[in-house]
């Protein structure tokens, strides 16, 4: 995972393994808007509208705004599974607010009965490289 600042905010790129992605369909049942129907403070790009959130040709790059939906604390990566502290014993992985407590799962989505509302953004971001990745612009335009 690694942390870009866009626009003010920080950006979470979070290259995903099988493992993880497996943790993310484990968690469909766990998170409040599994298909995120009520977005954020953006609507969630059509290429981002699967199980995964995530561009298809990159489906394990995760993409998202750090910025937690309830009072804006930055989440923090917990992607280790199982029991642990704060956590809940059937934890899958994902992200854990230090503010109140909200958890998201590996797709930036807010898991049952927390203070945030809602799921992480995602941005629009596409791919100029295999390697390289344009947050805030796609083919469509701009965010
Ligand atoms: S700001 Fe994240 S849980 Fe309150």
């Amino acid at each position: 995972m690694m942390t870009v600042a866009w626009r003010g905010v920080p950006v979470f790129v979070v290259n995903r393994t099988k493992e993880m992605l497996a943790a993310v369909v484990k968690a469909n049942a766990m998170v409040a808007d599994p298909g995120t129907t009520r977005p954020f403070s953006m609507p969630l790009p059509a290429y981002c509208r699967n199980e995964y959130r995530s561009r298809a040709d990159h489906k394990g790059i995760l993409i998202v705004v750090g910025v937690c939906t309830h009072l804006g604390c930055t989440p923090r990566p917990r992607f280790q599974a199982g029991p642990q502290a704060n956590l809940p014993d059937n934890w899958p992985g994902g992200f854990l607010c230090p503010c109140h407590g909200s958890t998201y799962d590996l797709a930036g989505r807010v898991f049952k009965d927390k203070p945030a509302p809602q799921n992480l953004d995602v941005p629009r971001y596409m791919f100029d490289s295999p390697t390289s990745v344009l947050i805030g612009k796609d083919e469509h335009g701009e965010a």
